[in-house]
Parts: structure tokens; C-alpha cells; sequence
């Protein structure tokens, strides 16, 4: 979608459809106010309406979309209505829209810019599978938005540019996840690695096949990739090693593009859904392209493990002592607890960058949906003020995250007799206990593991920019992250 940001009043712009995102006490124009007196709209948040006002210069058509009440309008409160609005005209059927947010809005313009093109760009998202015969009315797109203003053209602008970098980064994992298993095996999803290099060539990516894994000793990878036809990959892709001073954060995203559990097979109930287990690196190839997009002076290291957990005559098998890249040991006593297994080996090789920080994400456990549910990512850091930002960016970001302990009575936990860990330990605190797992393979690096297993994937649409399948959960947050860092 092309977003412009002009000079303007867009309920005095001629224009086949306007939109006015206005709140509660909002004063408008004599044509418009009607509905407002006439109760039909009141401006509560994501309310719309459609008004014909019948006079000369002004748009033939106006939708009005509700902010809510007029305290406490923040950047959440546009997104939302923005993505509102996108669905609203979209159904509308017209190719072209105006747009104008109430002028009293007391939100940074550069906020406000990037809001709106959030919620435009990640409103708009649809994902019609392997669908047939779609209607022209059914595919119509917004082609274009001019976003009118009264001021502060350029940073808007700026905003803008901004928001349509993460939400296309955000949108690029939402993709990813909806994609069956089926058409993205370990080495197709290594190939959207390298088409995502071809059209972003200031990211470099390398990827490992298994002949390459085998002879430098990956086991976790290959241990969980052997019960499947399609060989596991480890992928690479580096950004701004030029940024002399700059800070290196390693981006470590759980590949698994399909879990059905393995021996320990899962029940058949939702199976399907386990296409999102390759999430957080989903999450990774989105926040590469945005951070790629944007431009940010940072060294940005994205590792990917992948491979798919299944059932057959080679799987690995309860039981088995797996060595790992790094050297450790460990025992498997669930074949299902797969992403920790093969994250070992993508924590480890973090390390040769000497990173500034490692954060991690992975739609690790069940556990972590009935802690927090679909609303807020799992955050567990071996440094708070790592934790913190996360944590911060997730407030700022609306991509919410929050933080579980990582005390030493769970680490106790993961230990092994017959090993240096083992992968299972029980019901009891499921989610931390596999971010202790996972924190004895980052050394001695700062480092965060984001649990996205409850907010990769909705059931069901959460918010008017949330649609249901792949929610792109952690794009947002992580940028933020990374752009706070640099700022
Ligand atoms: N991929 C799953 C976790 C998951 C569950 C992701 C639901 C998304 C939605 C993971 O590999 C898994 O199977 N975890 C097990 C771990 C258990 C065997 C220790 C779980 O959470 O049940
Ligand atoms: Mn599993
Ligand atoms: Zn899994």
C-alpha cells in the first residue's frame, strides 16, 4: 500500500472516500456533526459509521472511525482505529482513501506516522491460503492512502516510513507462519532466507545443510531432524558488520516447520497448527528485513535452526544422550520438548560473535498460553536490564511482553544422572524451566528467551490489526528493542 503524507484538511478535500479518525469530542464540520447528535456515533474506540455530506468541496463520502475518549489517546488507540478504517473502506471497495486524524491528538507526529501505517499496512493483511476462485470484490486492496495534516508534514512522513518498515517485516512472518508445513521444509524456509538476501543485499545469509551440521557436530539439530525426509538447515544472516562501534545482537529464532511431536507423538486435536512452530524464525526474518528496511546502525546477527520433528524409524528416541554443538550433553526424555534440543546448537554458535546480547524466541511450551494467553510474550533473562528493555519495548510497542524468573532452584531442575541436562522436567513451571535449559547454552552472554508459543498464532482475530493464523509476535517488539538501542 503506498501511504503519502500531504498538507491538508481531509473533511475540506474533495475525495471518493475520506476517513476521519475522531474521539469522543471531537467538534466536526455542521455536515458530519449530525451523526454525532443523532447518536449514531459517539466516537467510542473502533466504532465506525459512513456519512454523505452534500456539500461543495468536501469529500463524498466521510468514515468515521471512533478513538475512543479524547484522554488517553496513545499510539495503540491509532493502530487500532487505522486498521479499522483500512477494513471499513476496503469493503467499500474504493482503491483510493484520504485520511485525517482529529488535529487535537496529542501523540509526537513521528509517533502518530508510524501508528497509522501500522495499523493501515497490518489491517490490511489477509492470507487466502490455497483458496480458488476469490472474487475480484472479495481480493480489492487499498492501492494508496494520503494522509492530510496541518502540520509537521515531514516527521509524520518520517513516521510513516517507519511504521510500514515494521509492519512489513511484520507481515513478512505473519506469511511464513500461515504457510503449510508442507511448502516450507527445513531447506524451503533456508530459501526464503535467501530470497530475503536478494531483496535486502545489505543482509548477508549463509546457510548450512546437514553435510555441514554432521561435520561440525551440531547434534541437537540433526538429533531432532532425523526422523524427517526433509533434512535440517541451519541458516545465517548477518547485517551491518560495517557499523564500526556499533553494538552486536545475535537473534536466535526456533525453526521447527513442523512438530508433530515425534515418538512421543502429539494428539491428533489441533495438530495442524503446529505449522507455527517455526514462529521465532518467523519473527527473526521479519524484524532482518525491518531492521534491513530501516536502515539501523547495529551489527544484527540472525540464526535460525531448523528442522521438522517427526515420527519414523530413524527418529531419535526417549532416552537417547544427544551431544551438542557446544559440547554438553543431553538426555532426551520427550521427543516433543524438540525446540530446546535444537536451539542448544543455535545459542551456542551465538557466542562466536561475542554478542552484546542473544535473545531468542521460540513458540517453546504449551505452559507459557496458560501463564499470560495470547496476550503477552514470556520474556526470562539472565540480565534484568536486558529483561527490562524487553519488556519496555513491549509496553511501547503494543507487541507486549512479560517477565518469568530464572532462579536458580529451575535450573536445578533441567539436570540430568545420565547427562549434562535433560529436556524434560515436568509440568511444574513448564515455560522456565525450558528458559533455564536454554540459558546454559548462551555462556556467558547477556541473554533473553521470548516464549511466543501463546502469541505467534490466534484462534481467533485479538484486535482489529490481529487477524487470526500467524500474528507476526515478536517483529514488533524486537525492533523497538533494537531501535532504543540505537537511539
Ligand atoms: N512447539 C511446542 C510448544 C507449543 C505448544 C507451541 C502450543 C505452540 C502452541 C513444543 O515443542 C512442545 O511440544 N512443548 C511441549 C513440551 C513438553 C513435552 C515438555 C509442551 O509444551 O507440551
Ligand atoms: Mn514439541
Ligand atoms: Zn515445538
Amino acid at each position: 500500500m503506498q501511504i503519502s503524507v500531504q498538507g491538508g484538511d481531509v473533511l475540506a478535500t474533495s475525495s471518493g472516500l475520506a476517513v476521519a479518525l475522531v474521539h469522543d469530542a471531537t467538534t466536526l464540520p455542521k455536515v458530519i456533526a449530525a451523526a454525532f447528535e443523532a447518536g449514531d456515533f459517539t466516537g467510542a474506540a473502533n466504532q465506525s459509521l459512513m456519512v454523505y455530506p452534500r456539500s461543495k468541496g468536501a469529500p463524498s463520502r466521510v468514515l468515521l472511525v471512533g478513538l475512543g475518549a479524547k484522554k488517553g489517546i496513545d499510539a495503540e488507540r491509532i493502530r487500532q482505529a487505522a486498521a479499522t478504517a483500512v477494513r471499513q473502506a476496503r469493503g467499500a471497495q474504493v482503491a483510493d482513501i484520504t485520511l485525517g486524524v482529529a488535529t487535537d491528538v496529542a501523540l509526537p507526529a513521528a509517533a502518530l506516522g508510524q501508528a497509522l501505517a501500522e495499523g493501515l499496512e497490518l489491517g490490511a493483511y489477509r492470507w487466502f491460503g490455497g483458496r480458488t476462485g476469490i472474487s475480484d470484490a472479495e481480493s480489492h486492496e487499498i492501492a494508496s492512502v494520503t494522509v492530510l495534516t496541518g502540520k509537521q508534514i515531514k516527521a509524520l512522513g518520517e513516521g510513516v516510513a517507519v511504521g510500514q518498515a515494521i509492519a512489513g517485516g511484520t507481515n513478512f512472518a505473519r506469511d511464513l507462519v500461515n504457510t503449510p508445513g508442507v511448502d516450507k521444509t527445513p531447506p524451503q524456509l533456508a530459501q526464503r532466507a535467501v530470497e530475503l538476501g536478494e531483496r535486502m543485499p545489505s543482509i548477508e545469509v549463509t546457510v548450512y545443510d546437514e553435510v555441514r551440521l554432521e561435520k561440525e557436530g551440531f547434534g541437537g539439530i540433526l538429533a531432532v531432524g532425523k526422523g524427517s525426509d526433509s533434512p535440517p538447515r541451519f541458516i545465517i544472516m548477518e547485517y551491518g558488520k560495517q557499523f564500526k562501534g556499533a553494538p552486536t545482537v545475535c537473534l536466535v529464532g526456533k525453526g521447527l516447520t513442523f512438530d508433530s511431536g515425534g515418538l512421543n507423538i502429539k494428539p491428533a486435536e489441533g495438530m495442524e497448527t503446529m505449522k507455527n512452530d517455526m514462529g521465532g524464525s518467523a519473527a527473526v526474518f521479519g524484524t532482518m528485513q525491518a531492521v534491513a528496511d530501516l536502515g539501523l546502525e547495529i551489527h544484527l546477527v540472525g540464526l535460525v535452526p531448523s528442522a521438522e520433528n517427526m515420527p519414523s524409524g530413524r527418529s531419535y528416541r526417549p532416552g537417547d544422550v544427544v551431544t551438542t554443538l557446544s559440547g554438553k550433553t543431553i538426555e532426551i526424555l520427550n521427543t516433543d520438548a524438540e525446540g530446546r534440543v535444537i536451539l542448544s546448537d543455535g545459542l551456542h554458535f551465538a557466542g562466536r560473535y561475542k554478542p552484546n546480547a542473544i535473545v531468542e524466541l521460540s513458540t517453546l511450551t504449551g505452559a507459557v498460553i496458560i501463564a499470560l494467553g495470547n496476550v503477552a510474550t514470556a520474556v526470562m533473562a539472565t540480565d534484568q536490564s536486558l529483561a527490562d528493555q524487553l519488556v519496555a519495548a513491549g509496553q511501547s510497542s503494543g507487541d507486549k511482553a512479560w517477565q518469568l524468573p530464572l532462579w536458580d532452584e529451575y535450573h536445578q531442575m533441567v539436570k540430568s544422572e545420565n547427562a549434562d541436562l535433560r529436556n524434560l522436567a515436568g509440568r511444574a513451571a513448564g515455560s522456565i524451566t525450558a528458559g533455564a535449559f536454554l540459558s546454559a547454552f548462551a555462556g556467558k552472554y547477556p541473554f533473553a528467551h521470548l516464549d511466543i508459543a501463546g502469541t505467534a498464532w490466534l484462534d481467533a482475530p485479538t484486535k482489529p490489526y490481529l487477524p487470526k493464523g500467524g500474528s507476526g509476535a515478536g517483529v514488533r517488539l524486537v525492533t523497538e528493542f533494537l531501535r532504543n538501542l540505537t537511539a
